[in-house]
């Protein structure tokens, strides 16, 4: 089964959407076709910057894709400050993040909650990009699989197998994630492959073959080829990397390290 790599730079709360537009622009100059047949190549900016790369990749035509980094679960209503995931998906957003660490430890979304914001962004025709993975606390009591299962399950309550399917999901240890501590690849691989395997158990082995599973945590221009060399790593979801264009192209373009 060949999946094809993703490799997504998630901007978290840094660049006003001026320097966002520079970014994109140098990572344009940087990247070519070939590039983006191999590699489906994802910035995620913050909402401020959202129209403003928007219009650059439709006037110049750019091959980058777009996402978010959340979204509210409701489509619409009185809820001051959310942004709905139909007015992401009217900015030609194609992914939406679901559960990222950061939206888990510091606003409080648990499993019920991640799963109702992946209902909404599947409802309006978006990607989900569902992200797991244990803390420190966790490695070191074993509870890795147990982590990475239950946060899996929970997160996919009542999706459909075809749902699934097209679904990124990013294996994110809480420990490695701006820290500048990888994971091995090993335990990287280890990890990814406990997320396809929960997947294979909820929705056979189909779903679980055609999802594509993304290492994030620290990746760097240094250790990207190591990491996309692993079989149960179909891409990489890059932080502090994504924010300078340089280490972000050539994390984009790992196979030619
Ligand atoms: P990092 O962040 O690359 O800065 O570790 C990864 C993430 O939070 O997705």
């Amino acid at each position: 089964m060949s999946r094809k790599p993703i490799i997504a730079g998630n901007w978290k709360m840094n660049l006003t959407h001026l320097e966002g537009i520079a970014l994109v622009q140098n990572l344009s100059y940087h990247l070519t076709q070939d590039d983006y047949d191999a590699t489906d190549v994802a910035v995620i900016p913050p909402f401020t910057s959202l129209r403003s790369i928007q219009t650059l990749i439709e006037g110049d035509r750019l091959a980058i894709r777009l996402g978010a980094q959340s979204c509210h679960h409701e489509p619409s209503g009185a809820y001051t400050g959310e942004i709905a995931a139909p007015m992401l998906a009217a900015l030609a957003c194609e992914f939406v993040l679901a559960g990222h660490s950061e939206r888990r430890a510091l606003f409080g979304e648990d499993d019920g909650v991640v799963n109702s914001k992946i209902k909404a962004i599947l409802g309006a025709e978006m990607t989900p990009i569902l992200c797991v993975g244990e803390t420190l606390e966790e490695r070191d009591a074993d509870q890795v699989e147990a982590v990475i299962s239950s946060q899996v399950t929970g997160s996919l309550a009542g999706i459909a197998a075809e749902d699934v399917a097209g679904m990124v999901i990013a294996y994110e240890p809480v420990w490695a994630i701006g820290t500048g501590r990888t994971a091995l690849a090993s335990d990287a691989n280890d990890g990814c492959g406990v997320v396809r395997r929960t997947v294979a158990e909820l929705h056979g082995q189909d779903t679980a073959d055609a999802v594509r599973v993304q290492y994030g945590g620290s990746v760097k221009p240094g250790n990207v080829a190591e990491l996309m060399s692993q079989p149960e790593i179909d891409g990489a979801l890059v932080g502090g990397a994504s924010l300078t264009a340089d280490d972000f192209a050539v994390i984009a373009r790992f196979k030619r390290l």
